[in-house]
């Protein structure tokens, strides 16, 4: 579900030994950001304002008014204050981010640049920027300029070192029908039944980003049980889709409408089961498991005979995990490679055993083993 916080219970709590996960938080980004404990969190999703700047009502042809973001939360009195809170929150964020955490910041024309200068900077390390493209943006009502139709993600690691933040590849390119997936992303705008409204119809957040968009980002970079930061929470669209996928929340939002506007939503949320939200991993995530453990474990016997598919080369197994055939030893590889001639060979598929009459390469016995491990048989 979700608990709400005030900052002051916020300072006395992280003190102390109780989870503030599932938790919205009431107060400024940056102080409530400054009262949690370091490295806390594995990713976050920021949707800051993005200092739209607009210059009185906006009209239609018709002369009707625009429902345009004119909130005094988006407004900053010049580019230097707008680049002073970008950097303070930014930097707040760093701290609490796990050494391989990820950070995505959205953002248009108006303040991604600034954004992006400043996570830099700060020693971020860019991965991505993501192109959301809007299936259904506003038209550009004075014809002066083209239609305004995407957004932009940044997504950025902690450390420029971080080599094992978490991408989920495989499921992300097995999502999308088997080719890797793309940094353009075409998502509606939040329209319809999704779309929170109040008693009177009116939307209850004027900038509300589509449940799918957070799904993509909360499926592609964290693991179930991850917890997601989001220090601009709104209508809590993040804390409803982390839910929703077995992740938690730390939600930051000032004002108090958003809050029991989200709270409502995310309460009214059910998680999906365990088996669901089993997230797809490839060859490179499997465990890594030596020659040396199908001989420990049995399935290899020391002076068994391992041959290729052809049964044209052969080789004896010994007690140390190496094999042995014309005076020469080494590894599965090595030798799988010296007696064929070749400067390499991957020996899990080149080497095979007989098994009840007819040969299987040594790779089926390792999956065997994989299976064991995750224990799975
Ligand atoms: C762009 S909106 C986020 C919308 C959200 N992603 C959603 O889907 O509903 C930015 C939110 O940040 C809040 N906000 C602005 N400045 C803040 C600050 N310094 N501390 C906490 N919240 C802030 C605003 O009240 C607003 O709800």
């Amino acid at each position: 579900m979700a608990s709400v916080l005030r900052l002051g219970e916020l300072y006395q709590q992280s003190a102390g030994p109780r989870s503030l996960v599932d938790t919205i938080i009431k107060g400024d980004c940056v102080a409530a950001l400054e009262a949690l404990p370091d490295q806390s969190v594995d990713a976050i999703f920021a949707d800051p304002p993005y200092n739209l700047q607009l210059g009185g009502a906006l009209t239609r042809p018709d002369q009707s008014l625009v429902d345009a973001v004119d909130d005094e939360w988006d407004q900053f009195a010049s580019f230097e204050a707008y680049d002073a809170f970008t950097r303070a929150w930014l930097l707040a964020c760093r701290r609490v981010l796990k050494p391989n955490g990820t950070i995505w910041v959205i953002g248009s024309y108006h303040n991604i640049f600034r954004v992006g200068a400043t996570l830099q900077n700060l020693n971020f390390w860019i991965l991505n920027d993501v192109i959301w493209r809007k299936t259904n943006p506003m038209p550009n009502f004075k014809g002066r300029r083209f239609q305004n139709a995407h957004e932009t993600l940044i997504w950025a690691s902690r450390d420029p070192k971080a080599k094992s933040y978490t991408f989920n590849y495989d499921a992300m390119k097995a999502s999308n029908d088997d080719v890797q997936m793309r940094s353009d992303w075409l998502f509606p705008i939040c329209n319809g039944g999704e779309r929170l409204k109040d008693a009177d119809g009116r939307k209850v957040h004027p900038t509300q980003k589509p449940e799918a968009l957070l799904a993509r980002i909360i499926m592609a970079s964290t693991k179930p049980g991850d917890v997601v930061l989001d220090p601009f929470f709104g209508s809590g669209t993040t804390g409803a889709v982390a839910r929703r996928l077995g992740r938690h929340f730390v939600g930051i939002e000032r004002e108090d409408s958003y809050i029991a506007a989200a709270a409502a939503r995310i309460a009214a949320v059910e998680p999906l089961g365990k088996a669901e939200l089993t997230v797809m991993t490839g060859k490179k995530a499997e465990p890594r498991v030596a020659f040396n453990v199908l001989v420990e474990s049995g399935l290899v016997r020391p002076g068994q005979v391992l041959t290729d598919a052809k049964r044209r080369w052969s080789a004896i197994v010994r007690a140390d995990g190496t094999l042995a055939a014309g005076g020469e030893a080494g590894s599965i590889h090595r030798l799988g490679a010296r007696v064929q001639g070749l400067d390499a060979c991957n020996g899990w598929t080149f080497w095979h055993v007989e098994e009840q009459g007819s040969l299987r390469p040594i790779d089926d016995l390792r999956a065997r083993i994989r299976k064991e491990m995750a224990g799975l048989e």
